[in-house]
């Protein structure tokens, strides 16, 4: 980047004028000359702390990944891309936005593009912090760079290799045991589904503090690509419809027209294993007082039936040998008589319109698992006469419980379920899976 100087304005002028786009050729006027002069002798001096804690890579996809950090003071954020741990040769990508680029005084989010499935890249992110030295004419600082660290973007050729996190309800040091734990066992991408939030979320900097700087769990996703699947806990606040400002939704390209309200809702390839996500939203029916009457759940529910059911028409999703969705409210009765949260009283157990929508798309395409949190204690469902799909709810805060990764790979021809305890550092419970036929 280098700083506008007169002599190059004044070339500039030069070749506009032999082009015959202005009609005048003489220099420019004192009052001109004068901001050029002021312009140029400010220096921008080179911000301390700019940088506020480490990348969170996000959104990822088999052809981009998305990045967002916060930042101390107003600035143009930066990525820079490349295809060896030494950063020979990197793409750089700029705050998102067109015509302007995503500047912001707090977060920056950055999606790079144009990368190759299952492929590993090493980045480091940085910032230049903006001045105004003249009116409106903005002047930045170097750019301050942090460290280089390394993701593998999707796709049928990455790792078969994922885990899942939920219902961390801002307890942070205890959420540091699970964030240690994937990283310890370099799983490749973390689904963190749902329930995030602990009390409301009001403004912009509450998910700041959730997800770009979580106290105990620095660097948490620098190396680990996050995939967020909302609970019912991210809908409540009244910046919970802003969350797209700190943790980006997924490509427009990634969906159709149709579809274009499902902004979070993934379907892509881990290796061999398909990863599928559908939300299923607030745990009280729609007509319940606490909605206000602006809440859409069951319509939301509707259309993600919808566009499920056309996932199973990309080959990369129908040909997967497994296929595991990610849902937060489960979508089997955990016991009888369970809240199938269509009841004004108390809160939803298990999401029944989910289940009823849901379920058997998925069973006629023959998923053999459905991921879910929100109970707060590790269960297992197995198949039965009615569905493919077993079900596995992981473990959250609470008490008489513990907190659980759940990590999927397929080892020896099997998709291997773990549910870790990441309390005691003990394994639960183990699940296998046969492939699709
Ligand atoms: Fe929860
Ligand atoms: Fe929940």
């Amino acid at each position: 980047m280098k700083n506008t100087n007169r002599r190059g304005f004044l070339k500039g002028v030069a070749t506009l004028s032999a082009l015959g786009a202005v009609k005048c050729g003489s220099a420019m006027m004192p009052s001109e000359q004068a901001a050029y002069d002021k312009y140029n002798a400010r220096v921008v001096p080179r911000p301390e702390g700019l940088l506020d804690g480490e990348p969170v890579l996000q959104v990822p996809a088999p052809d981009s990944m998305g990045l967002a950090f916060a930042v101390t003071a107003l600035s143009n954020g930066f990525a820079e891309v490349a295809d060896n741990p030494e950063m020979k040769n990197p793409i750089r990508f700029m705050a998102d936005g067109l015509p302007l680029a995503g500047i912001d005084d707090r977060v920056i989010l950055i999606r790079m593009t144009g990368l190759k499935p299952g492929t590993q890249y090493w980045y480091r992110a940085g910032a230049a912090k903006l001045e105004h030295p003249v009116g409106y004419w903005t002047k930045p600082s170097e750019i301050v760079w942090g460290g280089v660290h390394s993701f593998t973007t999707a796709g049928v050729n990455a790792p078969s290799h994922f885990g899942m996190m939920c219902d961390t309800h801002a307890q942070f040091e205890q959420m540091s045991r699970i964030t240690k734990k994937y990283r310890a066992l370099s799983v490749p991408l973390v689904v963190w589904n749902g329930d995030i939030p602990n009390s409301l979320t009001n403004t912009r900097e509450d998910f700041v503090k959730h997800y770009l700087v979580p106290p105990h769990n620095e660097g948490y996703a620098a190396d680990t690509p996050i995939v967020l699947n909302r609970g019912n806990h991210d809908f409540r606040g009244t910046a919970a419809n802003r969350l797209g400002e700190v943790m980006m939704p997924r490509l427009p390209s990634e969906r159709s027209m149709r579809d274009f309200a499902l902004d979070r809702n993934f379907a892509f390839r881990m290796g061999e294993i398909a990863l599928i996500g559908l939300d299923t939203g607030e745990d009280k029916p729609d007509h319940h007082p606490a909605n206000g009457g602006f809440s859409h759940f069951t319509k939301f529910r509707i259309a993600q039936a919808a566009w499920l059911k056309d996932q199973f028409k990309r080959p990369e999703i129908a040909n997967a040998p497994y296929v595991v969705a990610f849902v937060h409210i489960p979508l089997v009765e955990p016991w009888p008589g369970a809240n199938p949260g269509t009841l004004l009283e108390d809160y939803a157990a298990w999401q029944k319109e989910c289940a009823d929508l849901w379920g058997p798309v998925l069973t006629e395409n023959r998923v053999q698992l459905v991921l879910a949190g929100h109970l707060h204690r590790y269960m297992y469902q197995a198949p039965d006469a009615t569905r493919s799909w077993a079900e596995i709810v992981g473990g959250g805060r609470g008490r008489n419980t513990f907190q659980t990764l759940v990590e999927g790979k397929v080892e020896g021809g099997e998709l291997v379920m773990r549910v870790h305890n990441t309390d005691a550092g003990t394994i639960a419970g183990e699940h296998r899976f046969k492939p699709r036929t």
